[in-house]
C-alpha cells in the first residue's frame, strides 16, 4: 500500500463523516476506519464520486496508508472508548506521529492522554470541534489544544476545513456545498495553547451554549405565559431580534422551530416536545470546575440546574397540583413594550455569561499554566460553533482594545449596552417573578451584575458570623489585607486578637 493519504480517521458516527468530507472538499487525501466495516462501506458507497476518501477493513492498513508523520483523527464518545482507540493505535505508531481527538473530551483526561503519549513519543492534539453535523460538514470552528509540534503539521489542514468569516464584518462566509467550499475569509481555528487548553475552551463554548439555551428558552416562557403569545408569533419575534444585536445562530433556528409544525398532529411542533432536558455533561463540567477554582459563573450553572430541574417532570407534575404561585394577568396593555424589555433581558444577561465564561478561561489560565489570546478566543468561535453571533465581533473588539480587559463588563461597549438596557432587564425580572415565571439565568445574571459593580457586599456579616461560630477569623476594612483577627466571642468583653 502506498503511503498516500495526508490525514485519517477513526469514528464513522455522524461528525467524523461529516469532518471526513469537508477534509476531502478541500482537496486532502483522507483514510477512514471504523470498528465496524460495514459503517465504512455504506460511507464510501454514499460517496463514490468522492476521489480523497480511501476505506479500509484493518486498523494497520489504515495506518500504513498514511504519508509521515502520521496524523490521525479520532471521532469516537469521549471518555473509555476515546482512550479504547489510542490504544489499540498506539501499536502501530512511530515517533513522532500525531493522534487529533476531535471529541468532546474533558481537559484534564486530554491534559493525561497528552502526558502518557508524549511518553511513548507520539504527538497529541485536543481539538474542540465545534458547529454540529452542519459545522463538521462545511466548517467547525477549532480549537485546537497540545502539542505544538503537532499543530505545526495539521495547522494547515485545520485552517482550510475550518468555518471562515469576514474579514472586516466578522460575520460568517456562507454558502459552502458538496465539492464547493468556502473560498477565502478568515478561519475559525487557531492554535489555543498546550496540552488540555483546547478542550477547555471547548467546554467554555458549551458552558455559555447552555446558559444562552435557557436565556432563549426564558424569553420564549415570558412570551408564551404573560403576553400569551403563540409559538409561531413569538418565532416572527426572534426572526426580527435576529437581525439586530441578538444576531445567532442560536436566535436563528429558535425562530425556525418556533413556526415549525408538528408532521403529527400539525400543532405547534414546540408543543408537542416534552419538556425534560437532556445533557451530556459539558455544562456541568465547566460549572463544577467554576466551583473548584472558585470564579464566579453563576448563570452557566442556573442553565445546567435549569435543565436538571425539568428533567424531573413526573414530580413536577404532582407538585403543579399542590403548589401554588401568582395568577397572570389577563389583560397586557403594552405588548410591544415588554417585547422590547425581554429582548433587552436577553442582551444584557447574555453579556454577563459570556463575561462569566471570559473569567473563567482567565482563571483557568493561570491553574494549567497556559497563555490564552482571548480576542482570538472569540475571532473563532464568530463562525461555525453553536454560539456563532454578530456579539462575538464586539467581544473580539473589546480584548483587541485591551488584551488584558478584567472582565467584559467593563468594556466600554458593554458597559454602555447595560446602562441602557437595565431598566427593562429589572423591569422583566420583576414581571417575571410578580407572574410566577421562572427566570434563573435572567436573574442570576443581574445579581452576577449587581453584585460585580458593588464595592461593599454583605459579606462583611457573613465572616463575622463564620468567626463567631468556628473562630474562622476576618479581616479589617482599616488593616492590610491578609492580615487576620478574631474576636473572643466567649470572653464578655470580647477582645480583638491579632492571628
Ligand atoms: C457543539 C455542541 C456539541 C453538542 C453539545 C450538546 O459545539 O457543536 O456543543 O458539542 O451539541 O455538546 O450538549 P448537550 O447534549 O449537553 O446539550
Amino acid at each position: 500500500m502506498s503511503k498516500s493519504s495526508d490525514i485519517g480517521l477513526i469514528g464513522l458516527a455522524v461528525m467524523g463523516q461529516n469532518l471526513a468530507l469537508n477534509i476531502a472538499d478541500h482537496g486532502y487525501k483522507i483514510s477512514v476506519y471504523n470498528r465496524t466495516y460495514s459503517k465504512t462501506e455504506n460511507f464510501l458507497s454514499s460517496n463514490t464520486a468522492n476521489n480523497n476518501l480511501i476505506g479500509f477493513e484493518s486498523l494497520r492498513s489504515f495506518v500504513d496508508s498514511l504519508q509521515p508523520p502520521k496524523k490521525i483523527i479520532i471521532m469516537v464518545q469521549a471518555g473509555k472508548a476515546t482512550d479504547a482507540v489510542i490504544d489499540t493505535l498506539v501499536p502501530f505508531l512511530k515517533n513522532g506521529d500525531i493522534i487529533i481527538d476531535g471529541g468532546n473530551a474533558k481537559w484534564t483526561d486530554t491534559i493525561s492522554r497528552e502526558k502518557s503519549l508524549k511518553e511513548k513519543n507520539i504527538l497529541f492534539v485536543g481539538s474542540g470541534v465545534s458547529g454540529g453535523e452542519e459545522g463538521a460538514r462545511f466548517g467547525p470552528s477549532l480549537m485546537p489544544g497540545g502539542s505544538k509540534e503537532a499543530w505545526n503539521h495539521i495547522s494547515s489542514i485545520w485552517n482550510a476545513i475550518s468555518a471562515k468569516v469576514d474579514e472586516n464584518t466578522g460575520k460568517p462566509l456562507e454558502g459552502a456545498s458538496p465539492g464547493k467550499p468556502i473560498e477565502g475569509g478568515v478561519s475559525c481555528s487557531a492554535y489555543i495553547g498546550e496540552n488540555g487548553a483546547g478542550h477547555y475552551v471547548k467546554m467554555v463554548h458549551n458552558g455559555i451554549e447552555y446558559g444562552d439555551m435557557q436565556m432563549i428558552c426564558e424569553a420564549y416562557h415570558l412570551m408564551a405565559s404573560v403576553l400569551k403569545l403563540e409559538p409561531y408569533e413569538i418565532g416572527q419575534i426572534f426572526e426580527e431580534w435576529n437581525k439586530g444585536q441578538l444576531d445567532s445562530f442560536l436566535v436563528e433556528i429558535t425562530a425556525d422551530i418556533l413556526k415549525q409544525k408538528d408532521p403529527r398532529t400539525n400543532l405547534p411542533f414546540v408543543d408537542v416536545v416534552m419538556d425534560a432536558a437532556g445533557q451530556k455533561g459539558t455544562g456541568k463540567w465547566t460549572s463544577v470546575n467554576a466551583l473548584d477554582m472558585g470564579v464566579p459563573a453563576p448563570t452557566v450553572a442556573e442553565a445546567v440546574f435549569a435543565r436538571c430541574l425539568s428533567a424531573i417532570k413526573k414530580e413536577r407534575t404532582q407538585a403543579s397540583d399542590i403548589l401554588t404561585g401568582p395568577a397572570i394577568s389577563k389583560s397586557i396593555q403594552n405588548k410591544d413594550e415588554i417585547i422590547q424589555a425581554i429582548h433587552d433581558a436577553l442582551y444584557c444577561s447574555k453579556i454577563c455569561s459570556y463575561a462569566q465564561g471570559f473569567q473563567l478561561m482567565r482563571e483557568a489560565q493561570k491553574e494549567y499554566d497556559w497563555s490564552l489570546n482571548f480576542g482570538e478566543i472569540a475571532q473563532i468561535w464568530r463562525g461555525g460553533c453553536i454560539i456563532r453571533a454578530a456579539f462575538l465581533q464586539k467581544i473580539t473588539e473589546a480584548f483587541t482594545k485591551n488584551s488584558n480587559l478584567s472582565n467584559l463588563l467593563i468594556d466600554g461597549h458593554f458597559k454602555e449596552c447595560i446602562n441602557k438596557y437595565q431598566h427593562n432587564w429589572r423591569k422583566v425580572i420583576s414581571i417575571a417573578i410578580q407572574s410566577g415565571i421562572p427566570v434563573p439565568t435572567f436573574s442570576s445574571a443581574l445579581s452576577y451584575y449587581d453584585g460585580y459593580r458593588n464595592n461593599r457586599l454583605p459579606q462583611n456579616l457573613l465572616q463575622a458570623q463564620r468567626d463567631y461560630f468556628g473562630a474562622h477569623t476576618y479581616e479589617r476594612i482599616d488593616e492590610d489585607r491578609g492580615k487576620f483577627f478574631h474576636l473572643d466571642w466567649l470572653d464578655p468583653d470580647r477582645p480583638e486578637i491579632t492571628i
